[in-house]
């Protein structure tokens, strides 16, 4: 079998720039792990069913436990299957916060961070700090968050990369100042997974949320949250509720890991997925496909520094960035240069605030932002050529 899914869009080879957003193409046995279990297993998963529900059961097990190690969980019932990072963020944060605490927060943050933080900060539930970033570095700084803790401080939530800049963040003392203080700490791995290694028990982490999307190389409709050993079950709440698949004679939500917070059919499909795509990046090594995208920006960043009309955000080397960088080019939008890329050349890339607006008023670059470019595992020297030629023409070199 092939590494990868025929990459091909409409039968042109796409030049795929947006994996940011969400990675593609697929390895093969992702959509072979999909289409097998969906031939032969997808019955409704449960513990006292028949046995196609027991096989899916199975396979919910094997993945979750391959979410666990992959993380350093303590147990796999830690890792609850969310339908992507946005999901699993919401839980930690609707399940972790109560009336009065007080939360910091940074620019960097997507949407799916700063959009509930702030609804919940307006409607007077909580109260809330954002630590701004350097915008030549691109880094929070742990001492602002350090100033930035009260004695009512309860949750600091952080990005580890950034999806605008890539630039990685200081997960681990940023942790430890949260505990210090007394605070849990939620990070949002949805642009390191899968590429920096994350140790939630030695990393002072206790909420790591992620997508199964992107850099872990699943379908769509996946994601998970894992829980550290220091949050019990009676310090978060269920952000839904409903059949768990198990005991149904308890009129609550059963108060045990992970079913307390795994209402509802889980995506069994896109997990059956997610398991081949774990095992996949396993074998090739997340340090690997770091060092990948890293090549890949570094001979992007190279060819572009001598351009001109093109400025490009934050450091000027890949060292500290995972796979996504931000340019804008003169004389043009991002919108406009987005489309003429598509348009002209079938190259695709984000134009816009990528979900994270604040950040984006820390560079510069709001409203309109930037033009986000960011490789993949399966991008090639060939895919990088031609866009550093199709810049070269839309910039007038
Ligand atoms: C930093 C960051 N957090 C969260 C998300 C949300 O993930 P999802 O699209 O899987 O909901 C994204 C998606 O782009 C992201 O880049």
């Amino acid at each position: 079998m092939a590494d990868v899914i025929d990459a091909t869009h409409a039968g042109l080879r796409a030049i795929y720039f947006d994996n940011a957003a969400t990675s593609w193409p697929k390895p093969a046995c992702v959509a072979e792990a999909m289409s097998l279990f969906l031939a032969n297993d997808a019955a409704n998963p449960g513990r006292a069913g028949h046995r196609m529900a027991v096989a899916a059961e199975k396979m919910l097990d094997r993945v979750r436990k391959s979410l666990a190690d992959f993380v350093r969980a303590s147990e796999p019932s830690r890792v609850i299957f969310s339908s992507n990072g946005t999901d699993a963020l919401n839980i930690a944060l609707k399940g972790l916060l109560r009336e009065g605490d007080h939360v910091v927060t940074t620019t960097l943050e997507h949407n799916s961070v700063s959009r509930p933080l702030e609804a919940m900060s307006r409607r007077g539930f909580i109260t809330l700090t954002r630590v701004d970033f350097s915008p030549a570095s691109c880094v929070i700084d742990p001492d602002d968050i350090r100033r930035a803790m009260t004695p009512r401080t309860k949750l600091v939530a952080m990005t580890h990369a950034s999806n605008v800049l890539g630039t990685l963040q200081p997960i681990e003392p940023v942790g430890k100042i949260a505990h210090d203080h007394g605070a849990r700490f939620l990070v949002d791995a949805a642009q390191s997974i899968g590429l920096v290694d994350v140790d939630v028990e030695a990393m002072h982490v206790d909420a790591l949320a992620f997508p199964g999307h992107k850099g872990l190389l699943g379908p769509t409709g996946t994601g998970a949250l894992c829980l550290s050993s220091r949050i019990a079950a009676e310090q978060i709440l269920p952000f839904r509720e409903g059949g768990t698949g198990g005991d149904s004679s308890s009129p609550t939500q059963p108060a045990v890991f992970p079913h307390l917070l795994e209402g509802g059919t889980p995506n069994t499909v896109g997990i059956a997925g997610l398991g081949a795509a774990i095992d996949f990046v396993n074998a090739r090594g997340p340090s690997q496909m770091l060092a990948h995208e890293r090549a890949i920006l570094t001979k992007i960043l190279e060819a572009i520094a001598a351009l001109p009309k093109i400025r490009i955000f934050g450091p000027k080397s890949a060292g500290d960035r995972v796979g996504a960088l931000s340019i804008t080019i003169d004389g043009y939008s991002p919108q406009e240069a987005a489309a003429i890329l598509d348009e002209s050349f079938a190259i695709a890339v984000r134009p816009g605030l990528h979900c994270a607006p604040y950040a984006h008023r820390t560079i510069g670059t709001f409203p309109d932002g930037t033009v986000r470019i960011s490789p993949g595992v399966f991008t090639t020297s060939d895919d990088v050529d031609t866009l550093v030629r199709a810049l070269g023409e839309i910039a007038g070199a």
